[in-house]
């Protein structure tokens, strides 16, 4: 019998957005039909996403139809997340795969000097967790909320709350992407809308593990598979933006050279980037896997792809659970009408 699987990509026209459709199209049964549910903030790079994962796919051999569904929606508002949700839950009963790859980094720049600086003394750091790129501070959304937090976190949180039907019905896999930044010091649990932060990119992604760890149980009690992955440094319209033709062959080179001399995060293609995704999202046995851990894309030095699991540090899982969830409920009341 032919099934037929939904997949929700939020920023589906990102380097890694259109990788993640590419590999769950290579790693699903090539009977089945899919509908990838692609989303931008506007129609026209949403419609873009759905003719790029079209064209990528044309040399796969399926009998099963691949169609899209696009949507316009924006995190940063609330009623726009929550008018993605109420047309999602009237067209689809059944959701198989959620995948929240859209972020913003608010990158207002480099410190060409600390860039110089840490490239010559600290090479590893400067092409992995870079302090150089100055991130805008304090910014905060039309919703009254830290602009970076909404987008990267809560409007998906929301959302994903909101469309806990279908996910259920469809046993849903649910991969939120993290980073390898998403350390303890750029979050200040007395700041979580990290409005006053200075890392509030890096922050948001500590924000999303500490959320997997709080809220994993909860949702598999309900046939919900919700998994956190990072996909290792590669290249993505957010990285070129900052840069000129010499500078980002330059990065470019470096992201090789690092990954030549045994960095394993540097995946550097975004196709590798997107293999820890689609793995944890296609798990055959989801009841045996762990979901307290991050699983990573890694590669090894001569570019041969592996899955690299972390664990998680678990300190102010609850204090950050608390607010979001405090939060969710607040604009749930807010916007019960809409
Ligand atoms: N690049 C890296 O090395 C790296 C490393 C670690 C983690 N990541 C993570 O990997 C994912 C993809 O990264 P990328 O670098 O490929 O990203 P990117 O090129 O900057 O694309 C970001 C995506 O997010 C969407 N987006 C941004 N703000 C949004 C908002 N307010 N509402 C709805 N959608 C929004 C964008 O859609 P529109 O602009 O079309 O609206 C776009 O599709 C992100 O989660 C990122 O944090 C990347």
């Amino acid at each position: 019998m032919t099934s037929n699987k939904v997949a929700v990509i939020l920023g589906a026209n990102s380097n890694l957005g259109l990788n993640i459709a590419l590999r769950l199209v290579e790693l699903e049964d090539p009977k089945s039909n899919i509908t990838f549910i692609v989303t931008s903030r506007t129609q026209e790079r949403a419609e873009e996403a759905a003719k790029k994962i079209e064209g990528s796919i044309r040399t796969i051999e399926r009998p099963g139809k691949v169609k899209f569904d696009s949507f316009v929606v924006d995190l940063t508002s609330m009623k726009s997340v929550k008018t993605f949700a109420n047309e999602l839950n009237s067209k689809y009963k059944v959701i198989n795969y959620f995948f929240n790859n859209a972020a913003l980094g608010l990158c207002d720049g480099i410190n060409w000097l600390r860039a110089i600086l840490e490239v010559c003394t600290s090479p590893k750091k400067a092409v992995t967790d870079p302090g150089y790129r100055i991130q805008k501070k304090g910014v905060v959304s039309d919703d009254g909320m830290g602009y970076v937090f909404q987008a990267n976190v809560f409007g998906a949180y929301f959302l994903i709350h909101q469309l806990l039907d279908p996910l259920s019905k469809g046993k849903a896999s649910v991969v939120w992407i993290s980073s390898i930044c998403s350390t303890s010091k750029y979050l200040s649990l007395s700041d979580i809308e990290l409005i006053g932060s200075d890392r509030p990119y890096d922050g948001s992604k500590r924000i999303i593990d500490l959320l997997q760890l709080a809220t994993y149980k909860e949702l598999k009690s309900k046939g919900i598979y919700q998994y956190v992955v990072q996909p290792g440094i590669f290249i993505s319209q957010s990285f070129s933006q900052q840069l000129n033709i010499f500078t980002y062959w330059a990065m470019f080179l470096l992201f090789k050279l690092a990954r030549f001399w045994g960095s394993f995060w540097h995946t550097i293609d975004g196709y590798k980037a997107a293999n820890s995704a689609v793995y944890a999202a296609t798990f055959v046995d989801k009841d045996f896997e762990r979901q307290d851990l991050k699983y990573g894309s890694a590669t090894y030095n001569d570019g041969a792809e592996y899955i690299k699991p972390q664990e998680i540090e678990e300190e102010g899982k609850n204090l950050v659970y608390k607010y979001v969830e405090s939060k969710r409920l607040e604009w749930e009341d807010k916007l019960k009408d809409e």
